[in-house]
């Protein structure tokens, strides 16, 4: 154990915690339990890493953590301070936290490639289309390790390719999701409350038909994920539209009573950003105090590009009152349509009897393989590469828009996700220019398309969503420059 004098800090090398998780939760401990009081500055990182004993990336690390979930600010040249408190509630878990928002200019980029032939031409015809969202990049897909896995499996167990197609899927992938959500999202289930669904999406459609009935009201943020909203009323359900502000989705007001609030804590889709440690309690009251359910829908919650993922708010809750929804979709390929559902434990036996009516649509065939390359860590290894890769893109996309699009509007960095939104301040209409862009061979998607109840918002929403994860710095160059060409020429 080493000791320091700053407010009795003492980190513990024999443990298996790494140093800086040891780090992020004394400091969260003392800002719940008031401690450390808000707007205190923390030590500088060169002074608490010789007090520790421990290098300086170490602080820095676990300092960065908590600015992404929200405890600490940090302001070049003045510091660390801490901003949040993560109320009154302590449990062994890290409280999830709000992610500061950062705007403007994003860090160098380390790879800067320059552009070769330039925005000639449509994107479209070199077969890709910036900036569709939420789509990986299939080149980077492990082929070679995928088949190998695939065809081990036929030649030794083939039989294994058939499992999971009923009930709640295969058990060895249940088992395999298990240990991921645990280790990555703080969730602890058992695969018996384990549904392997197809995707995310197949997930919330078996989420509403197995505990809303027609007539109920269901909690949606606003904006927020389009299918939902068709879903819903398709169900003969009634949409209740959150607002979103700052700390995330805001609670139900008093005009209705929903029996479901579908959420995105951890980045909400299409703004970014995570809810705040406060809002998340507020939410888990409420649904407890009304019977409710949260749907966690955490779809791309391993796209978190500094630091490790917030928390996930299933985890925070034990899963009293809170399914969470996972999604391989974004992590391997659309096309995949594997993602998993996990249940309170009480819920189990209800969904069981849900899903022999709502039969879910997973595919068997892949559900083996994938357990496997989940624990043989090709998975991990895969999912290391294409994080690397995408936090280049991302970071090369914002310093472009900052760099060259300043004049029309502005990005805020939440450090998370597959896409980031463009705000635009020049007067322009997103829809006009995300029409003019797709007659150039652009996928731009209007921020105003995900609000689905307009009068609420008062055209609070005016942006594009740009998808960075599926195209090189090339491609996103050439995106950027047909792009600019549309700003220039609607703006003249
Ligand atoms: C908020 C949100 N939830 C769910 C999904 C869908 O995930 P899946 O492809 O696994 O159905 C998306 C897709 O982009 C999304 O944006």
């Amino acid at each position: 154990m080493t000791q320091t004098p700053w407010l009795g800090f003492s980190i513990d090398r024999a443990a298996d915690t790494p140093v800086f998780e040891q780090i992020c939760a004394a400091i969260r401990l003392r800002a719940a339990s008031g401690q450390l009081a808000l707007g205190r500055k923390l030590p500088p990182t060169r002074v608490f890493a010789t007090e520790l004993g421990v290098s300086r990336s170490t602080i820095v690390t676990a300092y960065e953590q908590l600015v992404a979930e929200g405890y600490l600010s940090s302001q070049q040249g003045s510091g660390y301070r801490l901003c949040a408190s993560g109320e009154v509630e302590l449990t062994s878990q890290p409280t999830p936290q709000r992610t500061k928002a950062r705007k403007g200019a994003a860090e160098p980029t380390t790879q800067t490639r320059q552009s070769r032939g330039a925005a000639k031409g449509t994107a479209e015809g070199q077969g890709v289309t910036p900036f569709r969202a939420g789509t990986p990049d299939m080149r980077l897909f492990p082929y070679r390790q995928w088949a190998k896995t695939v065809a081990r499996i036929c030649r030794s167990d083939p039989q294994a390719m058939f499992t999971g197609a009923r009930g709640f899927g295969s058990l060895a992938l249940r088992q395999s999701i298990c240990d991921h959500v645990a280790e990555w999202r703080g969730i602890s289930a058992e695969p018996a409350q384990v549904i392997v669904t197809a995707g995310a999406t197949d997930a919330l459609e078996l989420c509403l038909h197995a505990l809303a009935q027609r007539g109920d009201s269901v909690a949606l943020e606003n904006p927020g994920y389009k299918p939902l909203q068709h879903f819903i009323t398709a169900q003969g359900l009634i949409p209740h539209h959150l607002q979103v502000d700052e700390n995330g989705a805001v609670l139900p007001d008093g005009s209705a009573s929903p029996r479901l609030a579908i959420l995105t804590p951890s980045h909400q889709f299409p703004l970014g950003g995570a809810m705040s440690p406060a809002r998340r309690m507020e939410f888990l009251r409420w649904a407890t105090k009304s019977e409710a359910w949260i749907i966690e829908d955490d779809y791309d919650s391993e796209f978190r590009y500094a630091g490790r993922p917030i928390p996930a708010m299933a985890g925070f809750d034990h899963l009293q009152r809170t399914l969470y929804v996972g999604s391989f979709s974004k992590i391997f390929s659309n096309a995949l349509r594997l993602g998993y559902l996990i249940l309170p434990e009480p819920l189990t036996e209800h969904f069981t009897v849900s899903i022999c009516r709502f039969a879910p649509r997973a595919s068997s065939m892949p559900q083996q393989p994938l357990a496997e390359f989940i624990q043989s860590g090709e998975f991990y290894r895969h999912l290391r590469r294409v994080r690397r890769i995408y936090a280049e893109r991302r970071r090369f996309l914002l310093e472009q828009l900052a760099q060259e699009f300043g004049a029309y509007g502005y990005c805020v960095d939440h450090q998370a996700g597959m896409q980031v939104v463009f705000h635009l301040t020049c007067g322009l209409q997103d829809a006009e220019i995300c029409s003019r862009a797709s007659e150039l061979g652009l996928s731009v998607e209007a921020l105003s398309g995900f609000v689905q109840s307009p009068d609420l918002t008062d055209g609070l929403y005016n942006g594009l969503v740009l998808g960075f994860c599926g195209y090189s710095e090339v491609e996103l160059r050439q995106g950027l420059g047909l792009l600019g060409r549309v700003l220039e020429q609607i703006r003249a």
